[in-house]
């Protein structure tokens, strides 16, 4: 299980030792031919997904494995979804492709369909492929509505690889593309249990957080600050819960100043966190929110950016200066609207909330009881973080920041333990984040839970005392 050293991604090789001594084509063409993102391809050995169902997917070996990270928290309805891929198939035979500035019925729906569960007057829709184009297109939306340039944005945040999202993003996989475009200015959001403010209570860090972002704003000129483009629960940096005033602050700083908010909700949109968008957790309405992974649970790619009409009345007279020949896809935008009906029919939002405050939580701090290298568990919805230390007392990592090789070990070691077992972890850093499908039975997620207190054994073995 080896990663490309510069990067801070999901360890996603098999790392099993079970590969069969002859490789299939696809596993011979892959090793051959193919380039995955993050990693060195010398030294990846890929799982061969052969299928999947539900909350599994299964390799060419035959082996099953239970989906603890939605593939990269995007499946939310499950793998092979059967009203899914209907509609695909449907909108194959009805208009495969046509280009943006046609109309068509999946396109139309699917932007009506976001409209109405998006808060507030956001409602208006520009699709992109994915998310890293969401957030550049965002970005170029606030510099246009506002007339300025400087876009400020969290550490420990991810917005995607693009020129502008990598820019954008606040931790180590930015540091190969620098230097990158001017403009981008970071601050720290609040992350309670490693408090960058000397915090000793959730308000506290939400007041100080505040006090920092407002003294941020200060100093760069607000005159020249398009946007404050965060992450409303930040996801792969450490799945961190604002406190709670600490997203309305953030609204009436912008508000104070004209300037743009920006939600990237391109993980925690479309009922991850219990709520269609996670920002509804705390009544707050951006001006902007960018999405993408759950709006169609990844079966065809999407992405997209909605919109306050405020942003959008800007672009009725004058053009807006970008696209994308995939811009509003036929066959992602009616995966869209399945993806957007299955999550109504099937009360998955609810769901989601359900299994957080019941079963995933009440199981993850019982572990914390039972292990001492869990130092804080903490999450909403399906998607939640256990962060491991090696001593609470300090609450040192159980491995350093951005660690890599033998420093790696004891995280290597854990998702090993997790995967011979047949269960496929999210493990980034010193942390494993837990975001199941949505439509995960209760069995099966405790049964991933139990797997992963299981496993915890081996990074207790590197506790201090
Ligand atoms: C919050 C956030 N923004 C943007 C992105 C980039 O999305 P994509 O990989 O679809 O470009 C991600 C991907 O994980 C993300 O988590």
């Amino acid at each position: 299980m080896m990663r490309d050293a510069s990067s801070d991604s999901v360890r996603n090789d098999a790392a099993t030792g079970m590969d069969s001594d002859t490789p299939s084509a696809a596993r011979r063409d892959d090793r051959r031919h193919v380039l995955h993102s993050w990693s060195a391809h010398g030294a990846l050995a890929p799982v061969v997904v052969a299928g999947a169902d539900g909350a599994y997917f299964r390799d060419e070996d035959g082996r099953r494995w239970l989906d603890f990270s939605s593939q990269l928290v995007n499946v939310n309805v499950g793998h092979q979804h059967p009203k899914l891929i209907a509609a695909i198939k449907a909108q194959a035979e009805a208009l495969c492709t046509i280009a943006p500035y046609h109309a068509n019925a999946a396109t139309s729906e699917a932007a009506r369909l976001i409209a109405e569960v998006a808060p507030g007057d956001l409602d208006r829709v520009f699709f992109t492929n994915g998310g890293a184009e969401a957030v550049e297109n965002a970005i170029r939306m606030a510099r246009l509505h506002t007339g300025r340039h400087k876009v400020l944005t969290a550490y420990r945040s991810y917005h995607g690889a693009t020129a502008g999202a990598i820019a954008a993003t606040g931790e180590p996989r930015r540091w190969p593309s620098e230097p990158g475009p001017p403009g981008f200015v970071k601050f720290w959001g609040p992350y309670p249990y490693r408090s960058a403010f000397h915090a000793g209570s959730a308000a506290e860090e939400s007041e100080r957080a505040l006090a920092h972002l407002a003294d941020t704003v200060m100093v760069e000129g607000p005159h020249s600050i398009a946007a404050i483009l965060l992450e409303p629960v930040v996801g792969a940096n450490g799945i961190l819960v604002p406190p709670d005033g600490y997203l309305q602050g953030v609204r009436a700083l912008c508000d104070a100043h004209g300037i743009v908010m920006i939600a990237d909700e391109v993980m925690t949109g479309f009922g991850r966190c219990g709520e269609w968008f996670a920002v509804d957790r705390w009544k707050v309405v951006p001006d902007l929110i960018t999405f993408a992974k759950g709006v169609n649970s990844g079966y065809v790619p999407l992405g997209g950016v909605v919109m306050n009409g405020a942003i959008s009345d800007g672009f009725a007279e004058r053009a807006y200066p970008g696209g994308l020949t995939y811009s509003g896809h036929p066959l992602a935008c009616a995966a869209a609207v399945a993806c957007i009906g299955i999550c109504r029919d099937e009360g998955l939002v609810e769901r989601a909330r359900r299994l957080g405050d019941e079963v995933i939580a009440p199981a993850l701090q019982a572990m914390q009881a039972r292990h001492p290298s869990v130092g804080e568990v903490r999450g909403l919805g399906a998607f939640w973080a256990i962060e491991l230390v090696r001593d609470r007392a300090t609450r040192e990592p159980l491995v350093p920041f951005n660690a890599s090789g033998s420093d790696d070990a004891p995280m290597v070691e854990f998702a090993a333990a997790c995967k011979r077992q047949g269960l496929w972890p999210f493990v980034v850093s010193n942390r494993m984040h837990i975001a199941p499908p949505l439509t995960i039975d209760e069995p099966a997620l405790r049964d991933g839970l139990s797997i992963v207190d299981e496993a915890l054994h081996v990074a207790d073995r590197y506790c201090a005392g």
